[in-house]
């Protein structure tokens, strides 16, 4: 645990498996039951890391290849990560994080083709001994996912530069993350995110609660669950 209070959990799967509706339904739960949580995001999060996400997420780096945006993905979750993601734990409150490091294992390690020895050493550098307590892979069959990704953005916005990968790409993804879950079982734990919203945020609860310890306050644990 990074402290005796304060909890570091991430949300990780491929395009549209419907992290932030779960991480904001969770948020939601916790707070009611007087936690003090911060929701964020990568890349970005911090002032430094929003102003690399425009860069990576535009496609701007695309062109300087793989190895430079893992570079900018490792500085952003490097500032996020001291700027916002420590002190918060320090001060005692449990971190959402909308993607993280596997993500960088997954999408520029995995199906970018980068050195795993070049991703793992990127990887310690920026997280400084900052590994979440939980990891919730989001599961889902690629081409729903990116429907699903395609409605909520509405259906004339442009793809963003990961989106845009071919179909192939996507399921090498998915299955590369359920791979990273069953590799790190006790950080890990894989969703079925293809079920009902309210199962999957039970699911969600619960594994939550596992990390949870006795500071929680026992009248909270019963009130409803998601
Ligand atoms: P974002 O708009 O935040 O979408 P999502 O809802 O999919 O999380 O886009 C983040 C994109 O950046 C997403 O396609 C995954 C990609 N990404 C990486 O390739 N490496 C990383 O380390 C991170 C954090 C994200």
């Amino acid at each position: 645990m990074n402290s005796s209070k304060g909890r570091f959990i991430t949300f990780e799967g491929g395009e549209g498996v419907g992290k932030s509706t779960q991480i904001h339904r969770l948020a939601k739960v916790l707070r009611r039951r007087g936690l003090d949580v911060l929701v964020t995001r990568e890349p970005g999060g911090s002032q430094g890391a929003e102003a690399v996400r425009n860069v990576l997420l535009s496609g701007a780096a695309e062109e300087f290849g793989v190895r430079m945006e893992a570079l900018l993905f490792a500085a952003a979750r490097s500032d996020h990560i001291e700027e916002v993601i420590r002190p918060a734990i320090e001060e005692g409150a449990i971190v959402l994080c909308d993607r993280f490091m596997d993500s960088s294992r997954v999408y520029q390690g995995v199906t970018g083709n980068l050195e795993p020895q070049f991703v793992n050493h990127l990887e310690r550098i920026a997280v400084n001994g900052m590994t979440p307590d939980l990891t919730l892979v989001l599961d889902l069959p690629a081409e729903t996912g990116l429907k699903r990704a395609k409605l909520r953005e509405g259906k004339n916005a442009a793809p963003d530069r990961f989106e845009k990968e071919e179909l192939a790409t996507h399921e090498k993804r998915r299955e590369a993350f359920v791979d990273l879950t069953r590799s790190e079982p006790d950080r890990c734990k894989l969703i079925n995110a293809g079920q009902a919203e309210d199962v999957v945020a039970l699911a969600i609860l619960n594994a939550v609660e596992d990390i949870l310890d006795e500071s929680v306050p026992q009248a909270a644990a019963q009130d409803g669950k998601a």
